[in-house]
């Protein structure tokens, strides 16, 4: 399917799908609503998704009378066998009060397991009963009947597990309702697989049922990147090519590939964290205002920057391999995955022609943080010479402790004429004391229940987004590009910085 179909808005031909509701995204809907998470036995689910699960249910998203909790998982065990190793994950260990243990055990009532193969159908028809019954339990509540089926799965099985939903689980309700299905990153390897993957889901799914999860575009600060840029006249006339020397956009982990070597292994950093992560944090960063806040538009208007991507530069890449990788018994000894990468992306069109997207990721580094760093031009005609005058930036800390602060240039105060850096702070512990920021995968949770794919990749975007990087992933794959090595708790190898000063950033 062509995907310029898609920036039309349709109607799902499994229900009532209705465009109004992917574009507010805040339709009430009632009815029963089953959530099957597939893979529960794994990491993912218990550390993320039924978190995430728990928090919705505890803020009265996920109301005990309309919804039921699925795990589905080849290992065999109780449904109280899933209750207990869940339990760990949803109570802090100190502290907790007697109305959130009661809550945890509220919730972990709504949960049952089912244990079956994701290749065959006897499972997934098991499956179907179980929540065709809840689904008949909850008929006196009118409305829909929703059915939500997360993959938190390995992408090698997302094939057959979409075809058994399609053969033997969606929603059958005369009354309408839905199917969704959300699929985790790694979406592909490259361009090739990604473009095979799609193909193979798109057969059975149509575009508004497929829910493909970048969980950055979940964060606080990332989802505020439409509003600073567009309800603000400040930044208005300054965001371009005229003003912006250089864009950083960081990712840094303070630990390694931490028990997950083997997976990591066969991606690497780039495909880890910069061809999904920061790539959807530059398109927020440097699209052109989208005609509304309808999801159709804002990723027309991330794909024409994706588009606008010039083929990456073999001297403006630096990759690195933390000392000590390869200790790991599942990675290979002649491993060549990086661990850490520079890259600097150049956008060809009128408002970003020359400004360099420094996109930097990894892993073992001195701290742990994610933050974009625009840095702006020198004020042309310096008039205070006395100090060396340092540049203005506009940082957005993603996290951790979220914030944004501009660095600007003010008298020292005092009675010398001199010049001092310093920064107009909005630290957001400080400013918005007793707010919870909910967590990324709460929201997007909560947006597949709403119908709203604003903050999903489309499969266009995540096409173009392969195109950028498949050329350099390539040659790294056939070991025509090494890692340098570097300390673990280092900065990563001194040829990124170095990258750094010659693409033009300027330590202020
Ligand atoms: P796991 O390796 O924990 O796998 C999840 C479950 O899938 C396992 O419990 C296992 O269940 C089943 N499984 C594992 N390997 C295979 C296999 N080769 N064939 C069939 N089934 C298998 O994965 P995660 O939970 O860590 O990740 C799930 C998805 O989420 C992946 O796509 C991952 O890339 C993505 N992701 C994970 C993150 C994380 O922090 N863990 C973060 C972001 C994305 P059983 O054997 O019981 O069937
Ligand atoms: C995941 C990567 O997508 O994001 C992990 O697979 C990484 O390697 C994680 O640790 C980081 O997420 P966050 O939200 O902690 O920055």
């Amino acid at each position: 399917m062509g995907t310029s179909e898609w920036h039309i808005e349709r109607r799902s031909s499994f229900g009532t799908e209705s465009p109004l509701a992917r574009e507010a995204g805040n339709v009430p809907e009632t009815g029963s609503l089953s959530i099957v998470v597939l893979g529960a036995s794994g990491d993912l689910a218990k550390k993320k998704t039924f978190p995430a699960l728990f928090h919705l249910y505890r803020q009265g998203f996920l109301p005990a009378d309309e919804v039921h909790i699925f795990g589905y998982a080849r290992t065999k065990i109780s449904d109280d066998e899933l209750r207990n190793r869940l339990r760990g994950y949803l109570v802090p260990n100190k502290g907790a009060s007697p109305q959130l243990l009661e809550d945890v055990e509220k919730f972990l009532q709504l949960i049952k397991y089912v244990s079956g193969s994701y290749d065959s159908e006897d499972g997934f028809r098991l499956l179907d009963k179980e929540i065709s019954e809840h689904e008949y339990l909850k008929k006196s509540v009118e409305g829909l009947s929703r059915r939500l089926f997360y993959l938190a799965l390995p992408p090698s099985v997302y094939p057959s597990v979409c075809k058994m939903i399609k053969t033997c689980c969606m929603n059958k309700s005369d009354l309408g309702g839905w199917t969704r299905v959300v699929v985790e990153k790694p979406f592909g390897k490259d361009l090739e697989s990604a473009e095979e993957l799609s193909t193979e889901i798109g057969k059975l799914f149509e575009e508004p049922q497929i829910y493909r999860i970048d969980h950055y575009l979940g964060k606080e600060l990332v989802q505020n990147l439409l509003v600073l840029r567009f309800a603000n006249r400040f930044f208005l006339p300054l965001w371009n090519r005229d003003n912006i020397d250089n864009v950083q956009i960081v990712f840094r982990e303070d630990f390694g590939t931490d028990g997950r070597g083997g997976y990591f292994d066969q991606y690497g950093i780039i495909r880890d964290i910069i061809q999904n992560h920061l790539l959807q944090v530059l398109c927020l960063v440097a699209m052109e205002k989208p005609v509304s806040l309808r999801p159709e538009h804002i990723r027309d208007e991330k794909v024409k920057v994706l588009e606008s991507v010039l083929p990456i530069r073999d001297d403006e890449v630096v990759l690195g391999q933390y000392e000590g990788y390869k200790d790991d018994p599942t990675v290979p000894d002649k491993s060549n995955t990086p661990t850490f990468a520079t890259v600097i992306l150049r956008i060809h069109n009128e408002r970003w022609e020359g400004v360099p997207f420094i996109l930097k990721a990894g892993k073992a580094l001195n701290s742990r943080k994610a933050e974009i760093r625009v840095q702006f031009k020198d004020v042309p005609g310096d008039i205070f010479k006395c100090k060396k005058q340092g540049r203005n930036e506009f940082v957005i800390r993603l996290q951790p402790l979220e914030a944004m602060y501009m660095k600007l240039t003010v008298k020292q105060p005092g009675l010398e004429m001199s010049t001092v850096q310093s920064e107009l702070d909005l630290s957001y512990g400080q400013r918005y004391q007793g707010v919870t920021i909910p967590e990324a995968y709460e929201r997007l949770i909560l947006d597949t229940i709403k119908g709203d794919q604003q903050h999903f990749v489309r499969r266009d975007e995540l096409k173009a987004s392969w195109q950028i990087f498949t050329p350099l992933l390539h040659r790294i794959d056939e070991g025509e590009f090494k890692p340098l090595p570097y300390k673990p708790g280092s900065r990563g190898p001194a040829e990124a910085d170095q990258l750094l000063e010659k693409a033009g950033y300027v330590q202020t």
